[in-house]
């Protein structure tokens, strides 16, 4: 199939890039470099320098590749720079989305695939774990964003036909990460780690978060590809592990027998997170293989 994977540069985009160019996909990938790299990018897919935002380049670009599906990663991930510049965050991820929703429709692409936010778009939840059904409080314009694209889609699909396939991911870790996405913290204590350097704990280390390796995510990728229905799924693996774990499970990986600071608690910042995976491993017989200790094993390698 002809894909259009967007901000394939970036951290998970690269990955799920790499995969679809091993199942023999014919693969176009577009970014702007915004957080991603050069390196990242696949020598045999077609590349395009194109920023999201620029719509004429971006309908230009559908006109002349007709892709059959487009697998949405390019975003502005960083919650914190959401906050500080909503303006930013929305240009990106609501008027970006929108021209990518535009061309597709005008060329008649069958199926969107978007990397929405299972980690932003609950906010604080009422039950743990979130499963989809559970209702979308986001306390950040990043979540708000996502989900605006999310309620784009459903017109997209139910106005001009789009079929559509959300998937909201949880907290993603694993090689390529940058520290700013939402599961930043591994990437940062590892490098700290290796450089045998001091990390910070904010505040008491027990906030939770969900964190699901780089490669199950890729498979939740691959799984959905030309899925017959309009879907919303959460990829989890409905276990919680605080800030204090992660960081001891690294500081074990490592050998560094060196401290965390305590630093101030961050003003804001969500508490628990963890999603139910039930109806992926129902609709997609989707099911993580990397738990956490692995995982983390995995992802200091590749930072040291
Ligand atoms: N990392 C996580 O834990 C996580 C969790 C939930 C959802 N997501 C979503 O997954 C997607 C990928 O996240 P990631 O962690 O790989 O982030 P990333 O920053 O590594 O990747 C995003 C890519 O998009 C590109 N990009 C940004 N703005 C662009 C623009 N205007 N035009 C073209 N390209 C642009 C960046 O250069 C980068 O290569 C994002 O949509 C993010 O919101 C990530």
């Amino acid at each position: 199939m002809k894909i259009l994977v967007t901000g394939g540069a970036g951290f998970i985009g690269s990955h799920v890039q790499d995969a679809f160019i091993v199942e023999g996909h014919d693969v176009t990938v577009i970014d702007n470099f915004y957080t991603g790299r050069k390196n990242f990018i696949h020598p045999d897919c077609r590349f395009y320098e194109i920023d999201i935002c620029n719509k004429d380049a971006i309908l230009d670009l559908f006109i002349n590749e007709q892709f059959d599906i487009v697998n949405h990663h390019a975003a502005q991930m960083d919650v914190r720079a959401s906050v500080n510049n909503p303006m930013f965050d929305a240009e990106i991820n609501i008027i970006g989305g929108l021209n990518l929703l535009e061309a597709a429709i005008k060329t008649s692409v069958k199926q969107f695939i978007f990397a929405s936010t299972g980690g932003a778009i609950y906010g604080e939840q009422d039950y743990f774990p979130a499963d989809e059904r559970h209702e979308l409080r986001p306390v950040s314009p990043y979540g708000i964003a996502k989900l605006s694209l999310e309620k784009y889609l459903y017109y997209y699909h139910k106005v001009h036909g789009l079929r559509y396939f959300i998937l909201r991911y949880a907290n993603i870790y694993g090689p390529r990460q940058n520290p700013h996405g939402e599961a930043g913290v591994v990437a940062i204590f590892s490098q700290k780690l290796v450089k045998g350097e001091t990390s910070t704990i904010n505040g008491d280390g027990k906030q939770t978060r969900d964190f699901v390796h780089v490669n199950d995510v890729v498979k939740a990728n691959l799984s959905v590809l030309d899925y017959p229905e309009s879907m919303i799924v959460n990829i989890g693996t409905g276990i919680e592990t605080d800030i204090n774990t992660v960081f001891k499970y690294l500081a074990l990986v490592s050998g560094n027998t060196v401290a965390a600071h305590r630093g101030p608690a961050m003003k804001g910042e969500q508490l628990r997170s963890v999603l139910d995976n039930t109806l992926a491993k129902e609709i997609l017989e989707w099911t993580p293989e990397f738990d956490i200790g692995k995982g983390l094993k995995h992802t200091y390698q590749y930072f040291k």
